[in-house]
C-alpha cells in the first residue's frame, strides 16, 4: 500500500501540502493526515470523497502518540512514499518571561516529535520515496525573542542534513524546507508587526508544488525568495555576534 504521511495537516503549510499531495500523486492508496484537531482534518478528507484519506488525530508532542502511530504502522506495513514531517508551534517572547509550558510545547514537537516521526516512518520508506522537513529561516541566524523556536529548528537544520546522507544510500531523499513569513495560523499576517512584517509571505500554493517537485529530484535543502537566500548566506558568512544583533525579532514581539 502506497501511501503520503502528512503532519501539521489541519492548517497552514501542512493543509496546502496535502492538496497538492492530492492533486500531484492520485495513484497513492492512502493519504494520512495527522494533527490535533480531528475535526479539521476530517473536514478537510470530507473535500476528497473519492480518495482514502485516514485521519489520525495525534498530540505529537504527547509521547504516548508514538506507540499508537507505531502499532498502526507495524498493522498497515505500508510504503511511505512521501512524508511531509512539518507540524509545529512558535511562540516569541523574551525567554526569561516565557511560559514553561510554551518553552515545552516548541521542544516536545519541533524536537522530540519531528525526531520520532522520523524513526517511525524511515523503516517504511524505500527507494524512490522522499521527505520533505519543515524547518525555517529561524534557523539560520540565533534568533533573541524567538529563542527556543530558532534553536528547535538550529536542530532541524542538522538532523535532516545528517539524515538525508544516511537515507541517500537507500535511495530516499530527505530535504529541509526552510520557510520564511508564512500567512498561516502560526504568523497572521494581519497581525503582524515589526521588522518581521516588512519581508515578503510566501504563496503557499507555489511553494508546495515547488517544493515537491525539488524533493523528487533529490535536492537537499530549498529556502523560498531570494530574500531569504541572501539572509541564510548573511548566516553563514557573518560572524554570529553580530548577525544575532541583526536577527533579533524584538521589535515584532513588544509590538504585539
Ligand atoms: N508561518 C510561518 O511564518 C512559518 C515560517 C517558517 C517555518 N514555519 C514552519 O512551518 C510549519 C507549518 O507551520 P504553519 O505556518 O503552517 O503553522 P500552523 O498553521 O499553525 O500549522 C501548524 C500545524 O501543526 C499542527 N500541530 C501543532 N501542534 C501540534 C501537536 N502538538 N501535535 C500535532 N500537531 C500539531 C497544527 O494542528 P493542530 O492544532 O490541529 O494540532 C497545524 O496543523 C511549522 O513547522 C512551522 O514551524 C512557519
Amino acid at each position: 500500500m502506497n501511501i503520503a504521511v502528512i503532519t501539521g495537516a489541519s492548517s497552514g503549510l501542512g493543509k496546502e501540502f496535502f492538496k497538492q499531495v492530492i492533486k500531484r500523486y492520485p495513484n497513492l492508496d492512502e493519504v494520512w493526515l495527522i494533527a490535533r484537531r480531528e475535526e479539521k482534518l476530517k473536514e478537510l478528507a470530507g473535500e476528497y470523497p473519492n480518495k482514502n484519506i485516514r485521519v489520525i488525530a495525534l498530540d505529537l508532542s504527547d509521547l504516548r502518540s508514538f506507540d499508537i502511530l507505531d502499532t498502526v504502522l507495524q498493522k498497515q506495513k505500508p510504503n511511505i512514499k512521501v512524508l511531509i514531517n512539518n507540524a509545529g508551534f512558535d511562540r516569541a517572547g523574551l525567554f526569561r518571561e516565557m511560559n514553561t509550558s510554551d518553552i515545552l510545547s516548541i521542544i516536545n514537537l519541533n524536537v522530540t516529535g519531528m525526531t520520532i516521526i522520523n524513526r517511525l516512518c524511515l523503516p517504511y520508506m524505500n527507494k524512490g520515496s522522499y521527505e520533505i522537513i519543515s524547518g525555517s529561516i529561524g534557523a539560520f541566524v540565533p534568533n533573541p525573542w524567538r529563542t527556543v523556536y530558532s534553536a528547535s529548528k538550529a536542530y532541524t537544520r542538522f538532523l535532516a542534513r545528517s539524515l538525508r546522507e544516511e537515507e541517500r544510500k537507500r535511495g530516499i531523499n530527505i530535504m529541509l524546507l526552510s520557510p520564511g513569513n508564512m500567512d498561516t495560523e502560526m504568523n497572521d499576517r494581519s497581525k503582524s508587526k515589526g521588522k518581521l512584517s516588512l519581508f515578503p509571505y510566501l504563496d503557499l500554493e507555489k511553494e508546495t508544488i515547488k517544493s515537491m517537485k525539488k524533493a523528487e529530484k533529490g535536492v537537499a535543502a530549498y529556502t523560498p525568495r531570494l530574500i531569504y537566500k541572501i539572509y541564510r548566506v548573511f548566516g553563514k558568512i557573518v560572524p554570529s555576534a553580530l548577525a544575532v544583533k541583526v536577527a533579533s525579532v524584538e521589535s515584532s514581539v513588544k509590538d504585539q
